[in-house]
């Protein structure tokens, strides 16, 4: 892959006008991808500002440090605060503790980045072939391959009922069973072919197989288990801060979460309006804000995308 990769920032200015980065404040970026946010952020807080970027995929986080160092400083990229951390989100706090820093902003844009959804290799797409992958951090254990074709049935089809919301779940699973008896389910190709086997008639413009794989790619990386436990870190050290105890979330800190889908937007809504009821958190975002049309066109992905976001109080 070349350097000439890309990845449009979704919502940039709803971002920014959430945020509120100020010259010289810390910004931590939970989902680095290729640094798009982060460099928003940076071209605002400048050289004497910090910034943390935390990625599951050390390919997009090596790529993001340096747009985001250039950012940061044009003329000496060398000397900025930039601190790269690999690893879950869910982990971040931790090792923000380590590096002794307290983040005045805090961005969780979730899902994958375009680097990731295009690169066959990852298998996140039946819009390539590729090996049935799907792992955001691929030093991650578990495969994509390996749960469809280890996985008993029932819990296949619960794993696509539930994180592809797919009514047809029972019947896929059945396919996916009885192909795999035959013969293992190794790629792309093959799995959205038995997908759309299982699958009667045309979803309209939808391709059948996009719940299963949604399903599938959320299992690998357990997406919604990391997303709530970021969320409860969040909501430990709002609390905190609201007692007037050391956190590593700065008083008057503002967080912001984009999801891109409901399973996502779900427990963000919930989390959040928990905080701003508890009182540890005032809302920034009384409704979630979405793309307008002019973005959407450059950028479809940002057609689904929802921003939350709250002020620690
Ligand atoms: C939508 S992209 C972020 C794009 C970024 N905001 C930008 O403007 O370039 C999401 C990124 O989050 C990462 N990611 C997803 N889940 C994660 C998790 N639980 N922990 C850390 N990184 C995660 C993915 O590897 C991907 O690079």
């Amino acid at each position: 892959m070349g350097d000439e990769l890309t990845h449009i920032p979704v919502l940039p200015s709803e971002v920014l006008d959430l945020l509120a980065p100020q010259t010289g404040q810390v910004f931590v970026d939970c989902t680095a991808g290729l640094g798009g946010h982060a460099c928003l952020i940076a071209q605002q807080i400048g050289p004497m500002g910090t910034i943390v970027l935390n990625d599951m995929d050390q390919a997009n986080l090596g790529r993001a440090k340096v747009s985001v160092a250039n950012a940061l400083c044009p003329g000496d990229p060398a000397s900025v605060k930039v601190h790269a951390v690999q690893g879950n989100f869910a982990e971040l706090p931790a090792k923000l503790r380590e590096l002794g820093l307290v983040a005045d902003m805090v961005l969780a844009d979730l899902g994958f980045a375009s680097t990731q959804v295009d690169d066959p290799q990852r298998g996140l797409s039946f819009r390539f072939s590729g090996p049935l992958d799907m792992r955001l951090d691929p030093s991650m254990p578990i495969t994509a391959e390996e749960l469809v074709n280890t996985l008993p049935e029932r819990d296949l089809a619960d794993i696509i009922f539930r994180y592809g919301e797919e009514k047809s779940s029972r019947r896929i699973a059945s396919k996916l069973v009885a192909a795999r008896e035959v013969e293992p389910i190794t790629t792309t190709d093959r799995l959205a072919e038995i997908v759309r086997s299982a699958i009667p008639g045309p979803r309209g413009g939808i391709n059948p197989a996009t719940k299963t794989f949604q399903a599938l790619r959320i299992a690998v990386n357990d997406e919604l288990g990391s997303l709530e436990s970021l969320l409860r870190l969040i909501g430990i050290a709002l609390k905190k801060n609201h007692a007037g105890q050391p956190s590593w979330l700065a008083s008057g800190s503002r967080v912001g979460i984009i999801s891109f889908h409901s399973l996502e937007d779900r427990p963000v809504k919930r989390a959040t309006g928990e905080w701003v009821k508890a009182g540890w958190a005032e809302s920034v975002t009384r409704k979630p804000i979405e793309a307008g049309d002019a973005e959407i066109g450059s950028n479809p992905r940002a057609r689904s995308a929802k921003l939350r976001g709250v002020r620690a109080t």
